[in-house]
């Protein structure tokens, strides 16, 4: 199933080649994006409990995540990681509409952090392209734990 959703959304070797790429590059300001996610989180009053010292763990986890996704071969491991996440984010009964437009949210800091990037607009245009890739492939595993069956 996940080479099928792979295929479907064309992540091609050359895509994945770029991964570590896009990650360089957004790495140096993850702190400061997760730090401005979790406090504009806190800020909307989610049912979900963000103490300071829930939200430095969270920090580094997700970065973790990040790091581990834009160099994913996307195989089983990866998989797996992701599907824990999913289901950690169900257990704590995140609602959907928050957990995409936490995606949503994070996809847009990491393409600001691209368009401000010294490079050629091709070059820009070929790595934001591939985040969207990448950020979709997240979180269309993430969230298919919520219910559907597309690990079966
Ligand atoms: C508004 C959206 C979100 C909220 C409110 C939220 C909240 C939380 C909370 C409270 C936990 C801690 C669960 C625990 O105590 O173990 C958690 C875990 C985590 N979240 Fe989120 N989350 C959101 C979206 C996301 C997104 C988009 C990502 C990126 C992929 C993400 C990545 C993680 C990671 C990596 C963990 C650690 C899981 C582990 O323990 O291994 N979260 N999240």
């Amino acid at each position: 199933m996940i080479e099928k959703l792979r295929s479907f959304i064309e992540i091609s070797d050359e895509t994945s080649q770029w991964g570590p790429e896009i990650w360089q590059i957004i790495e140096p300001r993850a702190d400061a994006i997760l730090e401005n996610f979790y406090t504009k989180t806190g800020a909307f009053d989610i049912n979900v409990d963000l103490t300071p010292d829930t939200v430095e763990r969270l920090i580094g986890k997700q970065k973790q995540h990040w790091r581990a996704l834009f160099s994913s071969k996307f195989d089983e491991e990866y998989a797996n990681s992701v599907r824990r996440l999913g289901i950690r984010h169900r257990e704590i009964n995140l609602d959907l509409a928050w957990y995409v437009l936490g995606y949503a949210a994070l996809k847009v800091a990491f393409t600001e952090v691209i368009i401000d990037s010294p490079m050629p607009p091709i070059k820009k245009g070929r790595y934001i392209k591939a985040l969207e890739k990448y950020v979709a492939f997240d979180m269309a595993l993430a969230l298919s734990t919520y219910g559907a069956t597309v690990f079966d």
